[in-house]
């Protein structure tokens, strides 16, 4: 056995469910107060790119193996998961994966999920986070299916640099041609996330700050984070946010303002000529545990209270020996009750060398 294949084994690594029971309905909060707001279901572990800091090609190469496709949980499963959740209070369901447009049909679980509606009486709020590379010839039918907004990920302007991030030989107009097809869709805003790393695309954040200045799209840096345990992550290798914001504020005056909604990750910026706006995901350096609403689900279908976290619950067990939604409703709120976690407030050194999960297998 090779190590690629433990780190997976490893990765998957299950913990029994709690055995306090939580409130059977109504509002749910963690040992932090902390609600439970969006689901992220990572709907493939499979990805067409090999981003350096997510699946360096030296682990995610040619012999690593990828979950087969009867571990995957169904269509059927992830919808009915998602409505049970819905019932406890969720309001947002983004689908991440690996590359979620790379899953066969996932117009038709869109489709599906879309239709959830709240206990309120309103829609789920629909989301999806992609490379990008698909999009131009999915987006109209994404957008058919139900889907509200994109985030597209791109880290560079310059296809040198993109690719070098990327290691695909992947090129940065297929991706802007994405995020155009998205926007002409109506998958709006498009949300364009740059994940920064020093030395390695720093000269692209003014490039990015300019192209996308006044298109309406809203461009977010990301400090550069130590998930899972394959990145070789190093502190010197974050750009903190602030470092960002003062550099384009230097050439592009910025002003702060204020969230969109409580606990949103971004922090938002906007150009003083009022041509539109920015954020900053400071994950590392002004850590965001303290109103973390997530959950997220991965392929096989584990839930994890956390990105950083070192073992998950098994909810397939659950969806395939027979509970009935009010179980499964009273183990997501046993999980939940039961859920102290903040990684990002507490990271160390040693921390950062934990063997977490992959990104690519729980979702961004
Ligand atoms: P919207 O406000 O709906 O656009 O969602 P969002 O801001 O949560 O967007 P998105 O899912 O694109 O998150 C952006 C990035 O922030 C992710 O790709 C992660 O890199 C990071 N991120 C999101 N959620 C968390 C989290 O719970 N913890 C940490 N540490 N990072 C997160
Ligand atoms: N640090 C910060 N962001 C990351 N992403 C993936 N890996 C990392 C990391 N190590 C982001 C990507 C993408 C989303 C799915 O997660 O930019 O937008
Ligand atoms: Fe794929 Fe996104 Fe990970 Fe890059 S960051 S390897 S595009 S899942
Ligand atoms: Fe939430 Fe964990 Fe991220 Fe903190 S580190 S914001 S608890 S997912």
């Amino acid at each position: 056995m090779t190590e690629r294949v433990i780190a997976l084994v490893d990765a998957g690594r299950r913990k029994p469910l709690p055995s306090a029971a939580g409130p059977a309905a109504g509002m749910m909060q963690d040992r932090l107060e902390r609600p439970l707001r969006d689901l992220r279901i990572s709907v493939t572990d499979r990805c067409n790119f090999r981003c350096t800091y997510c699946m360096p090609k030296e682990v995610f190469g040619k012999d690593y193996r990828f979950l087969p496709h009867e571990q995957l949980l169904t269509f059927e499963e992830i919808a009915r998961l998602a409505k049970i959740f819905a019932d406890r209070g969720i309001e947002k369901i983004r689908l991440t994966g690996g590359e979620p447009l790379l899953r066969r049909n996932v117009e038709r679980l869109i489709e599906m999920l879309a239709g959830i509606t709240l206990p309120n009486g309103e829609r789920v709020e629909l989301t999806l986070t992609t490379n990008g590379s698909l999009l131009a010839r999915k987006a109209r039918a994404l957008k058919d299916a139900g889907l509200r907004r994109v985030t597209v990920s791109l880290d560079a302007l310059d296809d040198p640099t993109f690719m070098a991030m990327n290691d695909a030989e992947f090129p940065v107009a297929k991706v802007l041609a994405g995020i155009d097809a998205a926007d002409a869709a109506g998958l709006a805003p498009v949300k364009i996330n740059m994940v920064v790393k020093r030395g390695v695309n720093e000269h692209s954040i003014l490039p990015m700050a300019r192209r996308f200045k006044g298109s309406g799209h809203v461009l977010r840096f990301i400090e550069f984070m130590d998930v899972g345990a394959t990145n070789g992550w190093r502190m010197d290798d974050v750009i903190p946010s602030r470092e960002i914001i003062r550099m384009i504020d230097a050439h592009l005056p910025l002003d702060p303002i204020e969230p969109n909604y409580p606990g949103e990750v971004a922090q938002r910026w906007r150009y003083r000529d009022g041509s539109g706006e920015i954020g900053v995901i400071s994950s590392v350096t002004q850590a965001f545990c303290r109103t973390c609403t997530r959950a997220r689900i991965s392929t096989e279908g584990m839930l994890y209270t956390c990105l950083f976290a070192t073992s998950g619950y098994d909810f397939r067990a659950l969806l395939r020996g027979g509970k009935s939604d009010a179980e499964i409703r009273a183990a997501i709120a046993a999980v939940w009750g039961a859920r102290d976690d903040r990684y990002s407030e507490i990271r160390t050194a040693e921390t950062a060398k934990q063997r977490k999960i992959e990104m690519s297998y729980i979702g961004g």
